[in-house]
């Protein structure tokens, strides 16, 4: 993946939670043995299909003490590959405009702050978050106004109750840079059947790219890594690449993860789901908390979609890898699977062989090298780890290996080999 790894919520904003957690009398992050029996409820109910036990004004404590500071390095984990193709960028003096929908305590927005600020970014971001929950608001509002900054970058936050379905068809009076869907699809429409769901959230996000997208921006969707989750959100992606959707439908383009517009390699088996695994952990001062309530504080996992504009389409990874010369472009969709003298990857991206992969459709395949046929021209292969790109300038043999003289090139680690951005016609 392009760009710094997130990194955890800051000392101050940790600080600031315990404060703003006191003054509303609220058990705090400082206090495990209270806080844990209500991170470990509000656990319960998002890991419940039905998400039982969710409402407005429930579970303040546990997601100011525990879920905003797990949640936040989420959308900044999305962003970055878009920040560092210049997809999504903050210059100083101009503020970007951003809508965070079921922002909840803002977590979205923080992450996207914290994101650009790694980054080397300045300025401000100018936030319109809505919800349906005005508890929750009025916590976003606190942490804002006590800390209003991630780094060189301001947060601006205006707050406002107004439910997803009175969003997308209400012209704003001008465009938004970015728009956020931070686990809210997830929350959404949970009484219709599964292709219905999909139908009606691809419908939601070609509204809001066609009537409150600028020209140039981004929608970033994060959703839960849980399998279920994370396969609604690619067969969402598949509907919204649908050619047979009927115009008016705003073209798109994806800007992240995926490097194609066909078939989702892993939607092909019931068992596989795409999803990032990131080695951020909980800040430490999480950990006796995660700890008494039976969670991880390790890793960071989550599925996501970058969208932008057809207008900009030119800007995405996709394109311009092409415009570097041949070769095929792959993101690791995988942990490196490892067996005795050998290393396998399953990869996503230009198709891998002539004919389609029974087991991944075709633009998926597991490809493997073999130990004994390591080579410094091929090493990149074994580096790669899962949300990786790798560019692999040799065509596989038939069994889907990389030999001895393969060049493969981790295209991950090297954004600057990428040529400048061309402009929009
Ligand atoms: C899991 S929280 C996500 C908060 C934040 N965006 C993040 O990234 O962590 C989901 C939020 O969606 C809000 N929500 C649920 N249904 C909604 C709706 N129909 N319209 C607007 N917000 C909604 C909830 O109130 C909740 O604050």
């Amino acid at each position: 993946m392009i760009g710094p790894t997130p990194s955890p919520a800051s000392e101050a904003l940790l600080d600031a939670l315990v404060e703003i957690a006191r003054g509303k009398r609220l058990p705090s992050l400082a206090e495990p043995a209270r806080l844990a029996p209500l991170v470990a409820e509000l656990a319960q109910s998002y890991n419940d299909p039905a998400l039982r036990g969710l409402g407005p004004g429930k579970h303040l404590a546990a997601r100011l003490g525990f879920f905003f500071v797990r949640d936040l390095p989420k959308v900044a984990g999305a962003a970055r590959e878009a920040i560092a193709l210049g997809r999504l960028a903050l210059t100083r003096g101009k503020p970007l405009r951003v809508l965070d929908l079921g922002a909840g305590l803002g977590a979205s927005h923080r992450g996207l702050a914290r994101a650009l600020d790694a980054a080397g970014h300045s300025g401000t971001l100018d936030v319109l978050a809505l919800d349906t929950d005005e508890a929750a608001l009025e916590l976003s509002r606190d942490i804002a106004r006590r800390v209003p900054r991630e780094g060189n970058v301001a947060i601006d936050l205006r707050a406002d109750v107004r439910p997803m379905d009175r969003v997308a068809g209400h012209k704003a009076r001008a465009r938004f840079d970015v728009i956020l869907l931070g686990q809210v699809l997830t929350e959404l429409d949970l009484e219709l059947q599964p292709e219905a769901r999909v139908a009606k959230h691809a419908e939601l996000i070609r509204a809001l790219v066609g009537d409150l997208l600028a020209p140039d921006g981004t929608l970033l969707v994060v959703e839960p890594a849980l399998k279920p989750r994370s396969r609604h959100l690619q067969r969402v992606r598949g509907a919204l690449l649908d050619p047979s959707t009927p115009p008016p439908a705003p073209k798109l383009a994806l800007v992240a993860p995926c490097l194609h517009r066909g078939a989702c390699p892993l939607l092909a088996r019931d068992g596989d789901w795409c999803h990032e695994d990131l080695a951020v952990d909980l800040p430490p001062r999480l950990h006796p908390v995660a700890k008494a309530a039976g969670l991880r504080w390790q890793g960071l996992t989550f599925s996501y979609l970058v969208i932008g504009t057809a207008a900009s389409a030119e800007a995405t990874l996709e394109a311009r890898a092409r415009a570097r010369g041949p070769g095929l472009l792959e993101r690791a969709v995988s942990e490196p699977l490892v067996s005795k003298g050998k290393r396998e990857l399953v990869l996503c991206g230009d198709p891998l062989r002539d004919d389609a992969d029974p087991s991944y459709g075709p633009h998926g395949r597991r490809v493997g090298r073999l130990d004994r046929e390591a080579s410094p021209t091929n090493e990149p292969f074994a580096e790669a780890a899962r949300g990786d790109v790798l560019a692999l300038h040799d065509p596989l043999d038939d069994k889907g290996r990389v030999h001895r003289e393969h060049r493969v090139e981790l295209v991950a680690r090297l954004p600057e080999a990428l040529p400048p951005t061309p402009e929009s016609p």
